[in-house]
């Protein structure tokens, strides 16, 4: 299968492409690339969804957002993370339609 991970840089999604590119094709993604998406960008996701139509699987293991005690987190720091982590991810699994009409299997990072 040719599987989208984003943030395929980071901690879990090195884990995940070292596992999965055996057996499928792997394309890494993220802000700063290979293949080039930032999660709090509609456009950035329909961009990649353009880029790599043909996709059968996507897994997001992507960070972005403050990492804070949850007694010391400010609104604006809970904003953000909501922003960049919670939208970002449901973003993920409502793209926009794309070329090929065939279903994908999604899993988030929790
Ligand atoms: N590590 C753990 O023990 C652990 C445990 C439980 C849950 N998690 C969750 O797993 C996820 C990944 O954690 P991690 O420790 O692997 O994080 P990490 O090492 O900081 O890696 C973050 C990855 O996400 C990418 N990224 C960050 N913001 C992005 C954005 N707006 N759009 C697209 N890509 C973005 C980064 O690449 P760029 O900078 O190039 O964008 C990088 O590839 C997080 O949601 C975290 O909460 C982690």
């Amino acid at each position: 299968m040719k599987v989208i991970v984003i943030g395929a840089s980071g901690t879990v999604g090195r884990a995940v492409e070292a596992a999965l590119s055996p057996r499928h094709e792997v394309v890494a993604a993220s802000r700063r690339g290979p293949v080039q998406v930032d999660l709090e960008d509609g456009t950035s996701l329909d961009a990649l969804f353009q880029t790599v139509p043909d996709a059968d699987a996507v897994v997001c293991c992507a960070a972005s957002g403050p990492l804070v005690r949850l007694e010391t987190v400010t609104d604006e720091k809970f904003t953000a993370g909501v922003a960049a982590k919670l939208l970002g991810q449901a973003r993920v699994v409502d793209p926009p339609p794309r070329p090929r009409d065939r279903p994908a299997t999604r899993a988030l990072s929790r």
